[in-house]
C-alpha cells in the first residue's frame, strides 16, 4: 500500500465523537505501537473559532507525542479556514473535513453529509481550507446522501480537483446511518476514478476483513471504527498483519489490564469522577465476548467510587482467565 506523506501507518482509527479523544487515541498509539494514524473526534469549526473552552481542549493535540488529523465539521469556508489555522496552531499534523456525519444537528445546518447535496459549498470549502494551512487536508464522505442519490465517484473527483491530499470513504448513505452494511463496491468505482490516495472505511472488523477491502478496491488505506471499542489493539494487530505478522489473540489477563491502562489514562485527562462516569461504556466494550458480562455491567453501573471500580474489574477479568485457563 502507497504511503500518505508523513503518516505512521495507512491503517486509520476512525474519528468517533465522544470516542477518539486524547486518552483513547494513546491507548491506540500505545498498543499499536505507534503504527496507527489517529484523528481526533469532529471539532465544530464555530465553536472552535469562539475559542469555546471545551472545544478548543478537544482541538489542542499538543501534549500527545504522535502526530493527529484533527477532523473538523461545519458548513462556512472563511470559518472553516480560520478553524483549520487555529488547528494547526494547537498542533494538528494534517486537517479532515467532515463531510459525512448523519446526525441531524449537523445536517440542518448545512454541514456533515449535507454538503454531498451541495457540490459547490463542498468544493469551495475545501478549496478554503488548503489555501489556509500548510498541512494536508482529506475529507470524509459518504456513498451518497440516499438510495436514490449516491454520488460517491463524482464527489470523490470533486475532492481532488479542490486540492484534497486523500479522500476516505464510508461505504453507506447518509440515509443508512449507521445500519445495513457498507458497500465497497462504490468505494472500488470511486478508488478508479481518481489519483489521490483512498482509504476504505466500513465494517472493517478484522485483519481479514481489512485484506478482503484491499483486494476488491484497490484502496491505499482502512479505517478502522466501532471494531475498536473496546478493542483498541485491533488497528494496530490489522497493520501487522497487513505487513505480515501472524495475528494474536490477547488473553483475558492482557484485556484486563488494557482496559486498566485506559481508565487510567481517562483518568489523568479527566479527573477522578468523569473517568468514571466515562469508564461505563468502555467496561460494557472490553467486556463483550466474556463470561456473565451482563451481570458484571449491570453491577458496574451503580459504582461511582474510582477504587471500588478498579477492584470490580480485577476481580472480574481475573475469574475469566481462571476460566478460560
Ligand atoms: C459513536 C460514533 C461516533 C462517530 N463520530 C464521527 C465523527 O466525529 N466524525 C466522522 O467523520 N465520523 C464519525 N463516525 C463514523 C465513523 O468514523 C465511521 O465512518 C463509521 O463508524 C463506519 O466505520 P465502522 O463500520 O468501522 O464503524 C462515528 C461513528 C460512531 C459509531
Amino acid at each position: 500500500m502507497a504511503l500518505f506523506g508523513k503518516l505512521p501507518s495507512n491503517v486509520f482509527l476512525a474519528p468517533m465523537a465522544g470516542i477518539t479523544d486524547q486518552p483513547t487515541r494513546q491507548i491506540v498509539h500505545k498498543k499499536s505501537r505507534g503504527n496507527v494514524t489517529l484523528v481526533s473526534e469532529m471539532v465544530a469549526i464555530n465553536a472552535l473559532s469562539r475559542k469555546n473552552s471545551k472545544t478548543y481542549r478537544i482541538a489542542d493535540v499538543r501534549k500527545e507525542e504522535y502526530p493527529v488529523i484533527v477532523q473538523l465539521v461545519g458548513a462556512d469556508p472563511a470559518m472553516f479556514a480560520d478553524a483549520a489555522q487555529l488547528a494547526a496552531e494547537l498542533g494538528a499534523a494534517g486537517i479532515d473535513i467532515n463531510m459525512g456525519c448523519p446526525v441531524r444537528k449537523i445536517i440542518t445546518s448545512g454541514a456533515g453529509s449535507a454538503l454531498m447535496t451541495n457540490m459547490p459549498l463542498a468544493a469551495e470549502i475545501i478549496r478554503s481550507v488548503v489555501r489556509a494551512v500548510n498541512l494536508d487536508v482529506s475529507v470524509k464522505f459518504r456513498k451518497g446522501w440516499d438510495s436514490q442519490d449516491i454520488n460517491a465517484v463524482e464527489f470523490a473527483k470533486m475532492c481532488e480537483d479542490s486540492g484534497a491530499a486523500f479522500i476516505t470513504i464510508h461505504g453507506r448513505t447518509r440515509a443508512q446511518g449507521y445500519s445495513g452494511s457498507a458497500d465497497w463496491q462504490v468505494i472500488a468505482k470511486a478508488k478508479k476514478a481518481v489519483k489521490i490516495p483512498v482509504v476504505g472505511n466500513g465494517d472493517i472488523n478484522s485483519p481479514e476483513s481489512a485484506k478482503k477491502i484491499i483486494e476488491e478496491t484497490g484502496v491505499d488505506g482502512v479505517m478502522i471504527g466501532r471494531a475498536a471499542l473496546g478493542a483498541p489493539w485491533l488497528p494496530g494487530q490489522i497493520d501487522a498483519v497487513l505487513h505480515g505478522q501472524a495475528p494474536y489473540v490477547l488473553t483475558a489477563g492482557e484485556i484486563k489490564n488494557t482496559l486498566l491502562e485506559h481508565f487510567a489514562l481517562l483518568k489523568s485527562y479527566y479527573g477522578e469522577k468523569l473517568a468514571v462516569a466515562l469508564s461505563r461504556k468502555y467496561v460494557c466494550w472490553y467486556s463483550k465476548n466474556f463470561y456473565d458480562a451482563k451481570r458484571f455491567r449491570e453491577n458496574y453501573m451503580k459504582i461511582n467510587d474510582y477504587h471500588t471500580a478498579l477492584e470490580e474489574i480485577e476481580n472480574y477479568f481475573n475469574q475469566n482467565e481462571e476460566r478460560t485457563e
